[in-house]
């Protein structure tokens, strides 16, 4: 949970009255490509959640937080902005703790570490390679912050009816963090995507991590035909 004395986002409330802001532009052209994505790509989640599967997706979401972690806390030696600096630190705290949780519910099931593990290509280019690169702090939360945070949200709400309690909790702990991550984001990019050039690169930062995350989702659901979790040819329809 988000602890009280935090330094908290404002939540752009009072910037709705009017034209919708580039911010909010963007969130509605997210949501239009998911809307309009096939199931596979929708969801990682089409399918009922056995123990098998379980472990295989607490696994990508544990390597998935510490990612974050690590290149979230590599960009603070490389932030000016002093309101950037705060909130990427509280952050980086979070996805570390984050990482935590998943490897608690992973014990639970006997998997004490992800050494026998190995990410997927596509997960590797769009975690290891993709979200850690961008110029500065707005090319940086477009891609996280905004596009992938929503994403991750989404997620988490669609699987959490689906997982055993226990891990149902774990999710508990972290859907309002990831959603102090989105309001900061939102932040930073009102506050510092001003210009046209800045737009840009926002919305070109936010289209090629959506296309790297749909990616990413095919590569889970192949990985899980690859372990007989899934038939890739008989599709189950969303469980939505
Ligand atoms: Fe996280
Ligand atoms: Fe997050």
């Amino acid at each position: 949970m988000t602890p009280p004395d935090r330094t908290e986002p404002d939540d752009g409330a009072e910037d709705d009255a009017g034209e919708p802001s580039f911010y909010d532009t963007m969130v509605a052209t997210l949501d239009r490509r998911r809307a309009e994505s096939a199931p596979d790509e929708a969801s990682f989640f089409n399918r009922p959640m056995g123990d098998q599967e379980l472990v295989e997706y607490l696994s990508f979401q544990a390597y998935y937080e510490l990612r974050a972690a690590q290149f979230i806390g590599r960009w603070l030696a490389d932030t000016p902005e002093r309101d950037a600096l705060v909130l990427l630190a509280q952050q980086v705290e979070d996805e570390a703790n984050h990482y935590e949780y998943c490897m608690r519910a992973l014990a639970r099931r006997g998997v004490t570490s992800l050494d026998g593990w190995t990410p997927e290509p596509e997960w590797e280019e769009w975690i290891d390679v993709w979200y850690p690169s961008g110029a500065d702090t707005i090319e940086r939360v477009a891609a996280h912050n905004l596009t992938g945070e929503l994403g991750a949200c989404q997620a988490f709400l669609e699987i959490k009816p689906r997982l055993p309690l226990d891990v149902q909790k774990t999710f508990d702990r972290i859907i309002p963090d990831e959603q102090f991550h989105l309001k900061l984001g939102r932040q930073l990019l009102e506050r510092y995507c001003v210009t046209e050039e800045d737009c840009a690169r926002v919305e070109a930062r936010v289209v090629r991590t959506f296309e790297l995350e749909q990616a990413g989702r095919l590569a889970y659901n192949r990985r899980m035909a690859a372990l007989g979790i899934a038939d890739l040819d008989d599709p189950t329809p969303p469980f939505a």
